[in-house]
């Protein structure tokens, strides 16, 4: 297994990772802080709780976090988010865009309209407005990661459906807001070539095991063990597409891993506990 990575560029970054307050997020965030990032994990209230235990975490760990709470689905209130999350360590250096939701499940056939515009409020002009709002610093110190969190549903899944293909319906618009910040984020990696400032997608592989998803991803467990991931495997491909210099990709987690030819860490960011091609015992 090849040795892994040197993430010591990263210490003393400062990083906003949206959607923290359990699941992928939480993983991302405890891992950039095991490299010595300073992490602001936000969430809305209803994860008031979470955030506080995802910042416990990080402390006990020896890490830096500070929480803040906001709805992103309200415009006003991501519009301060930036302004309070860079009062806590100074300017955003890495902005994970992972929060997401589905606020409502229907067939893009008859998917309400007002449904329709919070899932992209959400899932699409949530993530770019934070952009927009932490770009001015970064390109301003030449350094940033964006990392946008994507999911293989931005495509149509191929038949026979992986599922019942009432789901797979409901999930279109999902898919449609996650494919326009694949697409938002391709054209935003060209136009800041060369700036300094690097903009990915990535998304998991398949199903990574988190709360939310922890129904589908048990049954799929059993079998298709290789379409489960710890939430490890993206925490590792976040942390590697920060310290790298790439731009303009979508990746899926372990395609990244692959790529890098890189071992899998804990979220502790030292101990090797798999690589992209073997599969990790999940909980
Ligand atoms: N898990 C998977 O298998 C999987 C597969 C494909 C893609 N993904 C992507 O990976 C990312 C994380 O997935 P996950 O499974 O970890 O999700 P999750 O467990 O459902 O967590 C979502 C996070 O986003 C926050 N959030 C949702 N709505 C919000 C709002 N209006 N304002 C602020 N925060 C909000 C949630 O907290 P509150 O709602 O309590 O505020 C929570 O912290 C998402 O972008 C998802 O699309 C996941």
């Amino acid at each position: 297994m090849p040795g892994h990575a040197d993430f010591s560029a990263l210490s003393g970054k400062v990083a906003l990772v949206t959607g923290a307050s359990r699941g992928i997020g939480r993983a991302v965030a405890r891992r950039l802080a095991a490299h010595g990032v300073k992490v602001v994990v936000t969430a809305s209230e209803r994860s008031a709780r979470g955030l506080d235990e995802a910042r416990s975490l990080i402390e006990h760990s020896g890490g830096q976090a500070h929480t803040v709470v906001a709805d992103l689905s309200d415009p006003e209130q991501r519009d301060r988010l930036m302004m309070r999350a860079s009062g806590a360590f100074g300017p955003i250096d890495i902005l994970v865009n992972n929060a997401a939701g589905i606020p409502r499940y229907a067939p893009p056939s008859t998917m309400p309209r007002a449904d329709r515009r919070a899932l992209f409020e959400l899932n699409f002009h949530a993530p770019v407005d934070l952009i927009q709002q932490a770009l001015p610093a970064m390109r301003d110190r030449r350094w940033g990661r964006v990392v946008n969190i994507s999911s293989e549903m931005a495509q149509q899944p191929g038949i026979p459906y992986p599922g019942p293909a009432k789901m797979v319906h409901a999930l279109a618009l999902y898919g449609a807001a996650k494919a326009a910040l694949e697409r938002y984020s391709e054209g935003l990696a060209a136009e800041l070539h060369g700036s300094g400032v690097c903009v990915n997608t990535l998304a998991p592989t398949k199903i990574a095991m988190t709360e939310s998803a922890a129904a589908v991803a048990r049954q799929m467990a059993e079998q298709r063990p290789e379409w489960v991931e710890p939430t490890e495997m993206m925490a590792e491909a976040v942390a590697q597409l920060c310290r790298a210099s790439l731009t303009g990709l979508r990746t899926g987690s372990r395609e990244l891993l692959h790529l890098l030819q890189q071992p899998l860490l804990a979220l502790d960011g030292s101990t090797v506990i798999g690589n992209a091609l073997t599969l990790v015992d999940i909980d």
